[in-house]
């Protein structure tokens, strides 16, 4: 197996809970060769080094205490073939995957994709042009409950669509300890909503037509923070089916799980409905109190064969590693390519990975539903229409 190495743009959340402790497994599998991590503080480096030792991390910026720009400097630096994962705030998504492609790595990018179908559009335009895997990590669809959902409506055990509810609501630690510094650039419907909007089309098919989004400012507000606390958004889809999302990041401190999150799908032949915050394996212990404990997301294990070891498992980490399975199948099928075969080969394989995986073809529906309801909410629900090509306009 030829091993890859990987980049890692952002040092926050995503990456010290779930990115880094699968990179490190994987890479005792034997199939990554070394991790780089950009950030813009070296502190973020020294910490992630001292709790990943065994990750042998080379960090940007390396003197520097501070850098904004040390991410460009790793690209320069990094060797190809690699896969970069970036793990930044959305709204710095578009420009840190449009240089990775230019470089010409793979890229795992956090949901969502981006926040504009524009800046979608040129991404994928450029990750065909240079043949390049742009995977959003859409960890929701290796959810086997949802998994579930998904099969009995393919194989049509559930008939046709009619309406559904999502919800997915967060603890106010999010954007009062995590995202302070860029809750106000999102939104509970950007950051949160994006996940059942992929899901709702993965499940169906489906491509969504009108948006109408509301949203209320209240407590972030009266904390300082010019944030929106809830979103509502009502999405209709191309068979007339209707869609509602109900998103928030103000749960309190002492909810008993970080999400609260379920859905539910009514169609003609049949009704799901999940609560995917209740997986009903709960704990209560002195240390963490009453804890909501959903073992199928991303939870450390005893290893099968070291019981010393931390074995994580779940969908947050199945995700990532189809990513970097897809990445080093097709490093492997142009090893041994010259230049312009390899480009023709890369383009044959994203293109049959474009129908079954979220690249940038997949990934610009949520983000045309995001965009809309942004579009929608800032107006008081003036309702937003998807036209075929996935741009919205203002009905
Ligand atoms: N898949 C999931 O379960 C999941 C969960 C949470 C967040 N996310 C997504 O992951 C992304 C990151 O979220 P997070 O929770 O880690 O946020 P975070 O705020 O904790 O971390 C963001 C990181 O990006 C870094 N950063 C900002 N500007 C940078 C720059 N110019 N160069 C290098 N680094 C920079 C910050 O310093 C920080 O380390 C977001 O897109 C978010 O929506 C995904």
């Amino acid at each position: 197996m030829n091993k890859v190495s990987v980049a890692i743009i952002g040092g926050g959340m995503i990456t010290k809970q779930v990115i880094m402790p699968v990179l490190v497994q994987e890479k005792r599998k034997g199939k990554i060769s070394s991790i780089s991590v950009a950030t813009r503080r070296k502190k973020t480096i020294d910490e992630l080094m001292q709790i990943f030792p065994e990750a042998n991390i080379k960090g940007y910026p390396e003197k520097k205490e501070e850098d904004p720009d040390a991410w460009k400097e790793l690209l320069e630096n990094q060797e190809k073939p690699s896969i970069v994962i970036i793990a930044t705030p959305d709204d710095l998504h578009s420009e840190m995957t449009l240089t990775a492609i230019e470089h010409q790595f793979h890229v795992i990018v956090q949901k969502p994709l981006c926040l504009t179908v524009k800046d979608a559009k040129t991404i994928l335009q450029a990750s065909r042009e240079k043949a390049v895997y742009v995977f959003t990590d859409y960890h929701k669809r290796h959810d086997m409950s949802l998994m579930a959902a998904r099969y009995k409506y393919k194989r049509g055990e559930m008939g046709e669509v009619l309406c559904c509810h999502a919800w997915h609501e967060q603890k106010r630690e999010i954007p009062l300890k995590y995202f302070r510094n860029w809750c106000e650039r999102s939104s509970p419907l950007e950051y949160l909503g994006t996940h059942y909007i992929d899901m709702f089309q993965f499940i169906t098919g489906l491509v969504p037509k009108k948006v109408i989004a509301t949203g209320q400012k209240k407590l972030l507000v009266s904390l300082g923070i010019n944030a929106y606390d809830a979103c509502q958004a009502f999405i209709r889809w191309s068979n007339g089916s209707v869609q509602y999302l109900q998103t928030s990041w103000i749960l309190p401190d002492g909810n008993p799980c970080l999400s609260n999150q379920g859905f539910q799908m009514t169609c003609t032949q049949g009704e799901f409905r999940a609560d995917n915050a209740n997986r009903n394996s709960n704990f209560s212990t002195t240390k963490s109190g009453y804890e909501l404990f959903n073992p199928y997301f991303f939870k450390p294990y005893i290893d099968w064969n070291n019981p010393e070891i931390d074995l994580y498992l779940g969908y947050g980490a199945s995700s990532i590693v189809q990513a970097i399975d897809d990445c080093i199948e097709i490093i492997e099928a142009t090893s041994s390519l010259d230049e312009k075969q390899a480009l023709e080969k890369r383009k044959q394989m994203i293109s049959a990975f474009e129908k079954t995986r979220p690249l940038p073809n997949q990934a610009i529906i949520a983000t045309s539903v995001i965009e809309a309801g942004k579009m929608s909410m800032v107006k008081n629900g003036k309702p937003v229409i998807l036209d075929e090509n996935f741009e919205p306009h203002y009905e």
